[in-house]
């Protein structure tokens, strides 16, 4: 077989069969097949699909190229939850910690950022002294003692969705269903966990921008986990707008401890609730999705699931009094307000617009490898429906330089549109896919 065969093949608008994904993917893993072919063989993906028998054929192949862990021997049941990716997304930080607390043991793989969206491993590494690469030895121990880890997918766990991620983040060739089915669910199986439950975002922040594309990834992974005997559900929220005020890697974990200790945003408790209860009921530790609710206010009301994350991040080497006073996180020298050029309402947000100047501040990556500035980003400060005077704060740029926030002023006022007509927001939860 020959890499520009099945690039090829795909181009055409072929199906690759079985044994040309597996040895398509072995080959990328062993270093055989490099990253210019698998970006080539990516864009062909992104350009022309996949059917449902070789998107679950390549999450197979990908979640097979490495190790696959068990920890049954430490958790005899372990949960998990994953995100397809959205702006101001940092509810891992949050929900992780809550269903630990609450009883469910959670051993998770996360990514760093993609394309224009954050990843929770950037986050976490704005945690002075944090570890997120962790060995299979290192990320059992935590589990063990934290009854919570979250690690950087490691070198030995899916490997090949490892490389491809990296690639397809600077290859313009996130935007693609069966890609981002393959790439969580192989994760997710390699890791694992009994119990999964996945987070589709739909709307202009996340990557899939229409609620039929939403649908259609939550069954694809919904299926593919079912398959593989574990028991999945989605959940698909809405990214018409960010998920609570900040967005940037630094900024969100201040956001995500104030939710941890009782004082976050409304839609982003709302969310972790709604994916913690699916959780408690999957693993039958709540009988029914009321009872998994109350356990769960119970859980972060009382500071467990602030004890929980705390414990975590601190046996991951993070600095406890960075935590206890989180004004010691990354913080940018510049921060400049935006304000509203008119009068009117908030009609739209455009997420990914704002992510892509996350991005630009330095909060993101450019090339495969570079590194990120954690303490850059956006502090919101409006909602959609908001009305809004001429001249009011519309969010605070956190940059490095007076100048990088000054660039990105024209962006940020085309990301937001103010009308004179009143909105109707879309509700957060969209659709449950059990
Ligand atoms: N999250 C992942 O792990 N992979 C993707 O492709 C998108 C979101």
């Amino acid at each position: 077989m020959r890499a520009v065969d099945c690039i090829v093949k795909k181009r055409d608008g072929g199906s690759l069969t079985r044994d040309e994904l597996d040895w398509l993917i072995d080959g990328y893993t062993a270093g055989r097949i490099g990253d210019e072919q698998m970006a080539a063989w990516a864009m062909a993906v992104v350009l022309r699909g996949m059917d449902d028998r070789e998107t679950a054929d390549l999450t197979l192949a990908m979640a097979r190229s490495g190790e696959q862990l068990d920890v049954h021997d430490i958790a005899p049941l372990t949960v998990d939850k994953h995100s397809t990716g959205g702006i101001g997304d940092k509810t891992s930080l949050v929900v992780a910690p809550l269903v630990a607390a609450a009883g469910m043991p959670v051993a998770k793989m996360s990514g760093r950022g993609l394309g224009f969206s954050g990843g929770t491993i950037d986050k976490l590494e704005s945690i002075p002294g944090f570890r997120a690469e962790l060995t299979t030895a290192e990320f059992r121990t935590v589990l063990a003692h934290s009854g919570l880890v979250i690690a950087a997918q490691s070198a030995e766990l899916a490997p090949a969705d490892r490389r491809l991620y990296a690639l397809r983040d600077v290859t313009g060739t996130v935007e693609s269903l069966p890609l981002i089915a393959a790439s969580i669910m192989s994760k997710k199986l390699a890791a694992g966990a009994d119990c999964i439950v996945l987070d589709v975002k739909c709307g202009s922040g996340a990557f899939m921008t229409t609620l039929a594309d939403a649908r259609r990834l939550a069954a694809t992974m919904v299926a593919i986990g079912r398959h593989a005997g574990r028991r999945t559900a989605a959940v698909i929220s809405s990214m018409a707008q960010p998920l609570g005020h900040m967005i940037g890697n630094a900024l969100e974990v201040r956001e995500a401890i104030a939710t941890l200790q009782g004082h976050g945003p409304s839609d982003l408790i709302e969310l972790c609730l709604t994916l913690g209860s699916e959780l408690a009921v999957l693993s039958g530790r709540c009988d029914d999705h009321a009872a998994a609710r109350a356990l769960l206010r119970e859980t972060l009301a009382s500071g467990a699931a602030w004890r929980a994350f705390r414990g975590m991040v601190v046996a991951q080497g993070g600095d406890p009094a960075v935590l206890d006073d989180p004004v010691r996180l990354p913080h940018a020298p510049h921060r400049v307000a935006l304000v509203a050029p008119r009068a009117g309402v908030i009609q739209a947000i455009n997420g990914a617009a704002l992510g892509h100047v996350v991005n630009r501040l330095g909060g993101g990556r450019s090339h495969k490898g570079a590194t990120i500035d954690h303490a850059v980003g956006l502090e919101l400060l409006v909602q959609l429906g908001d009305a809004i005077a001429a001249g009011a704060p519309l969010m605070r740029i956190h940059a490095a330089s007076a100048a990088s926030a000054a660039a990105e002023v024209p962006a940020l006022l085309d990301a937001i549109t103010i009308g004179v007509e009143p909105v109707a927001v879309p509700p957060l939860i969209l659709e449950l896919v059990r």
